[in-house]
């Protein structure tokens, strides 16, 4: 007979308490070495381990915990919830599925290396006004501006609106500061303007197709199936929600560790072609998202665990990616590391990171040039973090130099 998680005595974490990101890790890694796979924490229930992370993502009773924003907004924001159609990354079941099986082969390796070469022009193009300089600060100076040109190119927009698309992304991110009221009439705004964007686009496109995703979108077809204008209009806007602040953040973590393992940043200097490994080692070990939250949509037995209906769980990658049961020697940063196991920085299940290969070309491409064109790089002070309770977190300034500077 399972028992009802609520009567169950769990360890309960303070991580809100918790000074740093790593205070925090430790404070899970220490419950979970002592066979706590479930614990309390001030933002509700959390697993500490990889393998019930993967096995919560995976079980398909589970549900997006984003498609409760509406809910946390109150009633008096319902309005806006209800006006806008459920996007793919709060979908769930058939209606999920099928996004995901016509938007897929635009978002294959494949597709993602068509937009390697842009990837590599914007790259040398935020580095080269600080070549000569000897020092920049990366988070402004090319994390932030980074990835927009690349979904622009990716959506197909023109050089001149990337101003917009930048403002755009800032604009419909304000959803994960919870500060509905100030907030929503500005993503209302904002989500309209792309919208209108995109349906122009849209029209052009049908008659003139071009090299870019839209294009790919409004051919792709399964089963004679396609997406309206409106799913089309709403992937352009997950695409900016969710391609723009995760990659930005990633390349962050990823620089700011290496810096602090100066013989791993060596070992890729030398030999640039560890660089797909590198992504992965460093969004194993310092990955730019805490973690992500389902919900029981129906009453779940786990483990012998009675989850009622509507019970918020969450997981935390920060843990499960250093989870002794499966990474060997997991406090070891190793570029090159061979792991059977993933980590879960994009998340795992239905879910999984729909840009996955894009992220990681966007990294692969940039770190070797990082490397190429800043010799001897690294810190010049402090490294600033954003604070430890984001759910998208990274460096807020990370002060650089190289050469002989
Ligand atoms: C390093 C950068 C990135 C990281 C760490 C990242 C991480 C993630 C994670 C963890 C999820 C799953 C969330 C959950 O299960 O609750 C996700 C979903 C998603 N990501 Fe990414 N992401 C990155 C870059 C991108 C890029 C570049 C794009 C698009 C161009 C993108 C598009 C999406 C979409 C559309 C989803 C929703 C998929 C679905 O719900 O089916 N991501 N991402």
């Amino acid at each position: 007979m399972a028992v009802n998680v609520h009567d169950l005595d769990l360890p309960y974490l303070d991580l809100l308490n918790a000074q740093t990101r790593e205070e925090r890790r430790q404070l899970v890694e220490e419950v979970r070495k002592a066979d706590h796979w479930l614990v309390r924490t001030p933002g509700g229930y959390m697993i500490t381990s990889y393998d019930d992370s993967v096995a919560l993502l995976r079980d398909r009773r589970f549900h997006q915990f984003a498609a409760k924003l509406a809910e946390l907004a109150g009633e008096e924001n319902a309005a806006f919830f209800e006006e806008r159609r459920a996007s793919i990354l709060t979908t769930e079941g058939d209606a999920h599925g099928r996004l995901r099986r016509i938007v897929a082969p635009a978002f294959t390796p494949k597709a993602a290396d068509r937009l390697r070469p842009s990837m590599r022009e914007v790259m040398n193009r935020l580095l080269d006004p600080h070549v000569a300089e000897g020092h920049l600060e990366l988070v402004g100076d090319v994390c932030d501006p980074y990835p927009i040109p690349i979904v622009c190119r990716l959506l197909g927009a023109p050089e001149e609106d990337w101003k917009l698309f930048s403002r755009w992304a800032g604009d419909l991110l304000r959803i994960f500061n919870f500060n509905f009221t100030e907030d929503l009439p500005i993503i209302a705004a904002a989500q309209n303007e792309v919208g209108a964007y995109v349906r122009e686009m849209i029209e052009r496109r049908r008659t003139e197709p071009a090299d870019d995703l839209l294009t790919d979108l409004i051919a792709a077809e399964e089963a004679g199936d396609r997406l309206s204008t409106e799913e089309l209009e709403s992937m352009a806007i997950a695409v900016l929600i969710a391609g723009t602040d995760t990659t930005r953040n990633q390349l962050g973590c990823s620089v700011a560790l290496f810096m602090e393992h100066p013989d791993q940043w060596a070992l890729l200097v030398e030999r640039p072609e560890l660089a797909p490994r590198a992504v992965e080692e460093s969004m194993r070990y310092l990955g730019a998202i805490n973690g992500t939250a389902r919900f029981a949509s129906e009453d779940v037995e786990y483990r012998g665990v009675l989850f009622p209906k509507d019970t918020a769980v969450s997981t935390s990658f920060i843990a499960a990616n250093r989870d002794e049961h499966v990474f060997t020697d997991p406090t070891t940063l190793d570029i090159t590391r061979e792991s059977a196991a993933p980590h879960l920085t994009f998340g795992s299940g239905i879910h999984f990171c729909l840009g996955a290969w894009l992220a990681r070309a966007e990294l692969q491409e940039a770190l070797p040039i990082l490397a190429r064109r800043l010799p001897g790089l690294r810190l010049d002070g402090a490294i600033e973090w954003k604070p430890n309770t984001v759910g998208i977190w990274g460096p807020a300034h990370l002060p650089l130099k190289f050469g002989a500077a």
